[in-house]
């Protein structure tokens, strides 16, 4: 079966870990390149962990470093959340550091996207900036992108401000502009996210899923996306669980906008269901999704690992 060729866009990030591997694993994908954003943790850190992560999987997928803050905004990372380095819980081996291309992420994306045969699928998980970096330095690169699927923003409440997602409040002005590129979108986000949920007795199943299982297993243990006994929330995974089991959510196609000038809602993603902005539909948001099914998918991709 031909692959679907897909760019990750990443800060890892303890869940982005996860969602790196489903895909690398899985056969129905083909990841071409995965580029870093700082996000998580720092660019320096988060491009070390991707590093790392990949000679762990035995993976040789090419990475390109991206922007180390946003576009305007002070950046503030969510080590809070992953720990200092980004991936603490676990001893990985050292960063596979030939596989870090010279080039930036944007010059690398571009690239790739322009020799691809097929049309390619971002997956940012991530604060958006190398994507609006890329449209706003390359535009012609849009011919070639099939859509954009990315783990961000929220139809609801945020997790980093009171109505804002992590990956747009870190840089709202590139997700704007990512919003309004005219590129086909999927949302994947808090409305998904928070019931994207990995319970104890799954862990305890994963721990015993080999190499990538143990990982997993040890790096749940300090992640505070959730808790370990109430559900730990595999936000990233939502993204490729989309491109491997579209079937697990329900989708509305509407207008989503990206407030920046919000005193108190800077960031939020104004998801506009019902049509009061009078705006042409530019994104499918992921609006609710089957737990329980996500839970079986989450394993079994885990268990593909190997
Ligand atoms: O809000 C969740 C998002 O922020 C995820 O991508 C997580 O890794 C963090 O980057
Ligand atoms: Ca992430």
């Amino acid at each position: 079966m031909k692959k679907r060729p897909i760019i990750i866009d990443t800060d890892p990030g303890i869940d982005d870990a996860l969602a790196i591997a489903i895909a690398l694993f899985s056969e129905e994908l083909d990841v071409k390149l995965i580029t870093t954003v700082a996000g998580n943790v720092s660019l320096e850190n988060v491009t070390l962990n991707t590093l790392r992560l990949l000679n762990f999987f035995g993976k040789d997928v090419p990475v390109a470093k991206g922007a180390e803050k946003p576009l305007i905004v002070e950046f503030v990372d969510a080590s809070n959340v992953h720990g200092k380095t980004g991936m603490e819980g676990y001893d990985f081996p050292e960063p596979k550091e030939e596989l870090l291309l010279s080039e930036h992420a944007v010059n690398a994306m571009r690239r790739v996207i322009m020799e691809s045969e097929e049309p390619i699928t971002l997956v940012p998980i991530a604060t958006l900036t190398n994507i609006a970096l890329l449209f706003a330095m390359y535009p012609e690169v849009k011919s070639n992108i099939k859509e954009i699927v990315m783990m961000g923003g929220s139809a609801a409440r945020g997790n980093k401000g009171v109505m804002s997602e992590f990956n747009i409040a870190t840089d709202p002005e590139a997700a704007q502009m990512v919003f309004q590129s005219g590129v086909p979108i999927v949302m994947a986000g808090l409305d998904v996210g928070l019931k994207a949920l990995v319970m104890p007795e799954d862990s305890e199943e994963i721990k015993q899923m080999g190499k990538v299982g143990d990982m997993a297993y040890h790096l749940f243990k300090k992640y505070r996306g959730g808790s370990f006994s109430t559900g730990l929330k595999m936000y990233d995974s939502c993204a490729i669980a989309y491109l491997l089991c579209p079937e697990l959510y329900n989708v509305e196609e509407t207008y989503v906008g990206v407030e920046l000038r919000g005193t108190m809602t800077t960031g939020c993603t104004v998801v506009d269901l019902r049509g009061y902005l009078k705006r042409e539909p530019n994104a499918k948001v992921c609006m609710d999704i089957d737990g329980k099914k996500f839970r079986e998918w989450f394993k079994e991709s885990i268990a593909k690992c190997i």
